[in-house]
């Protein structure tokens, strides 16, 4: 009896909540027609050079994030949600991506990683190598090294950044800088010995020396740059901040060393440093902000971290100045990490953060010379349902009981993680707990103390020019030669003659045989 009242109330809220335009079809019968003329609008492509291009990975973004993220950044509006529209979301073209590691069905951060910079797809746990390396196995990395669209745009006088959330030796940035047999060799000291014997070189080392001219190098990971032992300029007392390096190299100084004298490169380590800096004289600048990850943005200190979106308004202000144009790589690192904890939460604020950066990056460039891209390396086991109603807090309960042990669930659940709760050998009653504190983590389905990715593919949102050569279903390693292709960098440079001239820039090369011909004629006749 009381199951059913507390049902009516739930229908008449249902009801209630239904917004009043939306009862009248005309409402939805108008939002299409606009959808479809913008849709028209998209019959003419956009075939201009990409100057510019930025990639926005949101880590562990599957399609289910970004959709309960949706509905989060619309209630921290103050709306509904559902039909609010994230920034990514306003981007015209679409598509999705086969996420698998060659030798993985579910895959990893670095096998992505080295598909989506890379365009070679790899083994889970290698990072800028082919899938002819085997993990943690050094020796079989020589030889097998494959380069990353940032490595192109520099080739090609571009300038070029990397901005994460994470450590800046993590597993996304990396395989725009590194080649590794494996990820987790962050410093020397996190190497076996025979890797080390048989000269494989750590991340942060290979940061430093393999591409020395990176203008913008932003995100956490201080500790893999300093001797063993150094104490950390932050967390002086806490032993896990300090440096591990087993070299005895101070990386931030040698980074500064390598650049010319004449430039100005700047190392900072504090949001107060970062905002002070007069970025017209910034050249290059490093910022390392954490000894490891950033924090989470819910829990970030305003004095000492930036936000990402504030990085990425440096590194677009830096990366600018060249002429050429630039490629930048912006990394919502701890999406990923929210959803390992079980916190969604945390790794919803993440991607809204991330979204931030993403509208802000927008205002800043021109859809006319910046093909901006944004997708993410996998999913998790991260979902949300339970027949909610329209507007329900996207923490908050399914209006129903489990039939089976009539106790309440959240409507967002982990197929596995470390949420799993028996009490008493029954499940936890979600009712006595608060589940929507920031470290709230939700019921899973299978004890784990760490969450696992999810295998199913992923959307890529485009805009820019080419960007709609996203368009369908495409393996993972497509993505930055479509990139590279739109700014006429890497392997597709050649076909940008053409392109040049019907972008509306000089066609010089036709102009100049025109001539050549009048000219020979002209020599024939005389
Ligand atoms: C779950 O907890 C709520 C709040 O304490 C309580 O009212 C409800 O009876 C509990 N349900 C079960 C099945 O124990």
């Amino acid at each position: 009896m009381l199951l059913l009242l507390l049902g009516l109330m739930a229908g008449a809220c249902l009801s209630s909540l239904v917004p009043e335009q939306e009862k009248d079809p005309q409402y939805w019968r108008d939002q299409a027609q606009r959808t479809l003329q913008h849709a028209l609008k998209l019959q003419e492509l956009n075939t201009h050079v990409a100057k510019n291009v930025i990639l926005f990975l949101g880590d562990g973004m599957g399609v289910s994030t970004v959709t309960a993220t949706r509905i989060l950044k619309g209630q921290m509006h103050h709306k509904l949600g559902e039909d609010y529209q994230l920034e990514m979301d306003k981007f015209p073209h679409v598509a999705l991506a086969k996420t698998y590691n060659t030798n993985a069905q579910v895959p990893d951060s670095a096998g992505t990683a080295t598909a989506y910079l890379c365009g070679v797809k790899s083994n889970e746990g290698t990072l800028g190598v082919s899938a002819a390396v085997t993990r943690s196995q050094c020796n079989t990395t020589k030889g097998n090294e494959v380069t990353s669209i940032l490595r192109w745009a520099k080739d090609a006088g571009k300038s070029v950044g990397i901005v994460t959330t994470t450590r800046v030796n993590h597993a996304t940035p990396s395989a725009a800088y590194a080649h590794s047999a494996d990820r987790d060799w962050y410093s020397d000291n996190e190497m076996p010995p025979e890797a080390l014997a048989q000269g494989c070189k750590d991340i942060a080392y290979q940061l430093i020396h393999n591409i020395p001219d990176i203008e913008v190098i932003m995100g956490g990971g201080r500790k893999y740059m300093f001797p063993k032992n150094t104490t950390d300029v932050e967390y002086g007392d806490d032993e896990k901040a300090r440096g591990t390096r087993l070299d005895g190299q101070f990386l931030t100084s040698v980074w500064k060393d390598k650049k010319p004298r004449n430039k100005n490169a700047h190392y900072v380590w504090n949001r107060m440093q970062l905002l002070e800096l007069d970025l017209d004289r910034v050249d290059y600048l490093l910022g390392l902000f954490e000894p490891w990850d950033m924090t989470y943005e819910l829990n970030r200190n305003n004095q000492t971290d930036p936000s990402l979106t504030e990085m990425v308004e440096v590194a677009i202000k830096i990366l600018k100045k060249n002429p050429k144009g630039f490629f930048l790589l912006v990394e919502g690192g701890r999406i990923d990490h929210g959803h390992h904890e079980g916190k969604a939460k945390q790794a919803l604020h993440e991607a809204v953060e991330m979204d931030r950066a993403i509208g802000l990056a927008d205002s800043m460039t021109s859809q006319k010379d910046t093909l901006t891209v944004v997708t993410a390396d996998h999913s998790h086991v991260f979902t949300f349902g339970g027949y909610t109603h329209r507007g329900n807090n996207i923490f908050g309960l399914a209006p129903m009981l489990s039939d089976t042990d009539k106790k309440p669930f959240t409507s967002i659940l982990y197929g596995n993680g470390p949420g799993y709760k028996v009490m008493a050998g029954e499940r936890e009653n979600v009712s006595t707990v608060d589940y929507t504190h920031e470290n709230y983590r939700a019921q899973s389905a299978v004890p784990l103390s760490y969450e696992t990715h999810g295998g199913e593919d992923v959307a890529i949102f485009a805009k820019g020019p080419m960007a709609h050569l996203l368009h369908g279903v495409h393996e993972q390693n497509y993505i930055p030669h479509v990139m590279a292709y739109a700014s006429c960098i890497g392997a597709n440079k050649d076909h940008c003659k053409s392109t040049l001239s019907s972008a509306g820039l000089a066609p010089l090369p036709s102009v100049f045989s025109g001539l050549l011909t009048i000219f020979l004629l002209l020599s024939l006749l005389f």
